[in-house]
């Protein structure tokens, strides 16, 4: 069996959403992002798989916001239906914040043109720091994913701007045909911000 046909099975064992889950258990495993009692603020979370784990690891004394066009049914995850690009997102999410830890998984929709795709995803990875920094905690973290290419490196410089530590990041179960990584930040600087 491929690697990532067991990942699934072992999703559908566990009763993860998706199996998009252990990437975020391996981030987690790797960069302790997510603690005991963290409020989490989870971007583009459909299906849920990643607002699974985080209420997992929070536990009960944790704040899970999950944001999606689509929706996310996850107990004791709180949902918001919206677009990030949305005017009044900010404004909405700092009704929850401030947050330890924000999370995007999201992804544009694949055209199959590589460069497109990438472009694409910088937007999303962009909007997703842009919202981080006026959420996150002073040493919070932020994770987001991004598709490899000549972008990259511009948004790792403005990411370093913001945080200490910024490492792109490929876990085990993210499928090696794919260009997707993460880009893990961490430890917040808050009065790094306009
Ligand atoms: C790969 S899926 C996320 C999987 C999720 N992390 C999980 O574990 O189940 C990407 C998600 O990004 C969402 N998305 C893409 N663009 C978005 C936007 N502009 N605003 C909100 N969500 C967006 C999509 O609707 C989709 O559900």
């Amino acid at each position: 069996m491929k690697i990532q046909d067991r990942y699934y099975w072992e999703a559908k064992r566990l009763g993860y959403k998706s199996r998009a889950s252990f990437k975020l258990l391996q981030i987690n495993e790797r960069f302790y992002i997510l603690k005991k009692g963290y409020r989490v603020l989870d971007l583009g979370a459909a299906p849920g798989g990643w607002s699974q784990v985080a209420r997992e690891i929070v536990g009960s004394n944790g704040t899970v916001v999950a944001v999606d066009i689509k929706p996310v049914k996850i107990e004791n995850v709180i949902y918001l239906k919206k677009n990030v690009f949305d005017e009044d997102i900010i404004d909405v999410l700092k009704n929850y914040a401030p947050f330890h830890a924000v999370l995007s998984d999201m992804s544009p929709k694949i055209s199959g043109v590589s460069s497109w795709d990438h472009a694409r995803s910088i937007e999303l990875a962009e909007r997703s720091l842009e919202i981080a920094v006026e959420v996150l905690k002073d040493r919070g973290h932020f994770v987001t994913k991004i598709f490899r290419g000549d972008m990259e490196n511009a948004f790792k410089r403005k990411c370093e701007k913001f945080f200490e530590l910024v490492k792109p990041h490929k876990p085990r179960a993210s499928s090696p045909k794919s260009s997707e990584i993460y880009i893990v930040c961490k430890r917040f600087r808050l009065s790094r911000t306009p």
